[in-house]
């Protein structure tokens, strides 16, 4: 069945989209002189290594002004203002996995973890002292696995309610997508720290606390928004939130579609990805649904048509996301969260779909 095919596909597509991890200096461990190698390593030139793979875009002082032209600027870190976080920690992270959305490249796949280390703290020493913190003990950390955490999360802009159950989910790359928690709509997207358990200190009923900084939020009309609809009656279906699941690198949300009534009609996943395009990471959600003895719908999404490739259909939403059908899964929709249908993105994307064979 196609369907299922394409859930595998698009489940395989996490292999391709797999987090870029460094390497772990595998180079120095046959070596008899390993310890001389590694020593070598630790004393690395980093300012060279600035030089090299950072100045062209960041400036060779560091003042953010490199000769390379950008459609956004590079971060000046003669200022010290980290707007991804400024722990030790995360200042390798944004090295080691770029930033989402922007030209910062993930570097986790061609420089190895000494030498992105040495070029990080290189970076910090450019700022101002005491720039750098220690995160807090109530801080939550995401490490090598995706973190799910439930909670109350304040009101992310003025006049939107705070979410009395917010469903949070962490990257080990810094990225940060906040559901509300019964039927999973989309809210937020985050880039950099996590979370601080604030509510910990408190008697209760106090807010989370989001780290990062704020690089997506729904729309009023997409918070209220439902991807499937009754075949029959065109009548919007709600997802129900079953349980979610951390699959290796991804997260998967399974979760019941019901009718008007809140009877049960299907059912479904969401999971959340990663697409790499042009070294640099790019949220993917692929949402999937199945009818039950009803035939279910996908909604038509709102926006302007973005482009095609092959049976790959684009738009661009006013949420300024890029969402796709593909021909021959009419039950399933891919969100990237990139703001134009691009060239590499298109070719990124085809290729990660081409992977399940
Ligand atoms: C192709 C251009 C490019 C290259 C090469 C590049 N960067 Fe960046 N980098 C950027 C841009 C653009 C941003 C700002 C992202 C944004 O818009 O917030 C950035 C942001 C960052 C940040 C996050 C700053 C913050 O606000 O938290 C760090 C840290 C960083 N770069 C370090 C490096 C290091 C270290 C290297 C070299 C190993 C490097 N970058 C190479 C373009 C680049």
């Amino acid at each position: 069945m196609t369907l299922l095919r394409l859930l595998l596909a698009a489940g395989a597509a996490t292999t391709v989209a797999a987090f870029a991890q460094p390497n772990s200096g595998d180079a120095f461990a046959a070596d008899p002189r390993a310890d001389l190698a590694r020593e070598a390593a630790l004393n690395l030139d980093s300012k060279a290594l600035y030089m090299e793979h950072c100045a062209s875009c960041h400036g060779e002082s560091g003042d953010g002004k490199g000769n390379e032209e950008l459609e956004r600027p590079a971060r000046s870190f003669l200022l010290g203002g980290y707007s991804y976080g400024n722990t030790q920690k995360a200042v390798r992270r944004s090295v080691i996995h770029g930033i989402p959305g922007t030209p910062m490249p993930a570097f986790g796949a061609t420089l190895g973890t000494d030498e992105i280390n040495a070029v990080a703290d290189y970076v910090i020493s450019l700022g101002p002292p005491g720039t750098i913190v220690q995160p807090g003990e109530s801080v939550l950390v995401v490490e090598d696995r995706p973190l799910v955490v439930k909670g109350m999360m304040p009101a992310y802009e003025q006049g939107a309610f705070r979410e009395p159950r917010s469903l949070i989910v962490g990257f080990p790359n810094g990225t940060t997508f906040q559901f509300r928690a019964e039927d999973s709509r989309l809210l937020t997207v985050r880039q950099g720290e996590f979370l601080d358990r604030r509510d910990w200190g408190g008697r209760g009923g106090s807010e989370l606390q989001p780290l990062g900084t704020l690089t997506w939020k729904a729309s009023r009309e997409s918070r209220d928004f439902t991807e499937f609809m009754d075949a029959d009656s065109g009548q919007g279906l709600r997802r129900k939130v079953k349980r979610t699941e951390i699959k290796g690198d991804d997260v998967w949300i399974h979760f019941d579609l019901l009718d008007q009534d809140g009877t049960r009609v299907g059912g479904g996943q969401e999971f959340l990805s990663f697409l790499m395009v042009d070294d640099v990471p790019v949220p993917m959600r692929a949402i999937l649904g199945s009818g039950e003895g009803r035939g279910i719908a996908l909604r038509e999404v709102a926006g302007e048509k973005a482009g095609a490739n092959g049976a790959i259909n684009a738009t661009i939403t006013p949420d300024g996301m890029v969402a796709c059908v593909l021909d021959d899964a009419p039950n399933m929709r891919i969100y990237l969260h990139a703001p134009a249908w691009t060239p590499s993105l298109s070719l990124a994307f085809s290729a990660s779909l081409e992977k399940k064979d």
